[in-house]
């Protein structure tokens, strides 16, 4: 099966709350991204609401004709909102009121009762469960004891390092820990996300073939800017092929 490509469209809601403008409007930005060819749409609602808003997801859910991957804390309001709109996949993510995105993976074995009993409301629901970690031995055995249903690996470290040995030891960092996850839980789904752009998917796709899917924003919707979202996933499809014609 081709790595599925899932695109964030936060962005697109970051630019409107600049200016408290009706557009551009991330909900028609995911049905050009669905019309190109992504496979799924992601959103980040966070709980500061300072890009995706809860009419975003509201539209997403009723538009959407691929799948809906919603990010968001644990926290019980999220869950609450999770079980009335039903996204596909709930992705649970760490999140700080000062960061500018994303600071690591969240810690599973520190809140693994917290994870365990919102799989479980989730479940009730009918929506599946992601966690975003860091490719480390310990949480990713902690993802699998609660029997998540996707792991999604943190790909920060990898995106910002800055030479080639670096880049070399957060590949073989990812491409164990996938290992470890699948033969932990073969039919587990493994995807990975944050930093990547169409220069660095392919060694990443090489490098770690038990990958399913990635979940691409800042940089896919930065390159629409200029190229268009159309052809802007296109480029992204072809890196990911790109990447596994290598393997
Ligand atoms: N995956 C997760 C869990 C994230 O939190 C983010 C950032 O919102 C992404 C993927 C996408 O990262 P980027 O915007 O850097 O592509």
């Amino acid at each position: 099966m081709p790595v599925r490509l899932h695109v964030n469209v936060d962005h697109v809601a970051t630019l409107r709350q600049q200016r408290g403008t009706p557009y551009p409007d991330p909900v028609e930005a995911a049905v050009f991204c669905e019309q190109a060819g992504a496979d799924g749409i992601t959103v980040h609602l966070r709980e500061d609401r300072r890009h995706i808003q809860e009419r975003d997801v509201e539209l997403l859910r009723a538009l959407c004709k691929t799948l809906l991957n919603l990010e968001m804390a644990a926290t019980d309001a999220m869950v609450a909102f999770a079980e009335r709109i039903k996204p596909d996949i709930v992705t649970l993510v760490p999140e700080n009121r000062e960061e500018q995105t994303t600071e690591g993976g969240l810690d599973v074995v520190a809140n693994r009762e917290k994870i365990g009993e919102i799989k479980a409301r989730l479940a009730e629901a009918g929506i599946q469960l992601s966690v975003f970690i860091e490719p480390d031995e310990a949480q990713i055995q902690a993802a699998c004891e609660l029997g998540v249903d996707t792991i999604e690996l943190h790909t920060g470290d990898y995106c910002t390092a800055d030479d080639d040995e670096a880049v070399e030891s957060e590949l073989e960092r990812l491409a164990a820990a996938a290992k470890l996850a699948v033969s932990l839980e073969p039919d587990l789904t493994l995807a990975a996300g944050h930093g990547l752009n169409a220069r660095n998917i392919p060694d990443l796709v090489t490098a770690v073939p038990e990958l399913d899917e990635l979940n691409i924003g800042h940089a896919l919707i930065s390159d629409a800017l200029f190229s268009g979202l159309t052809d802007t996933v296109d480029r992204y499809r072809a890196a990911i092929e790109a990447g596994e014609s290598e393997r």
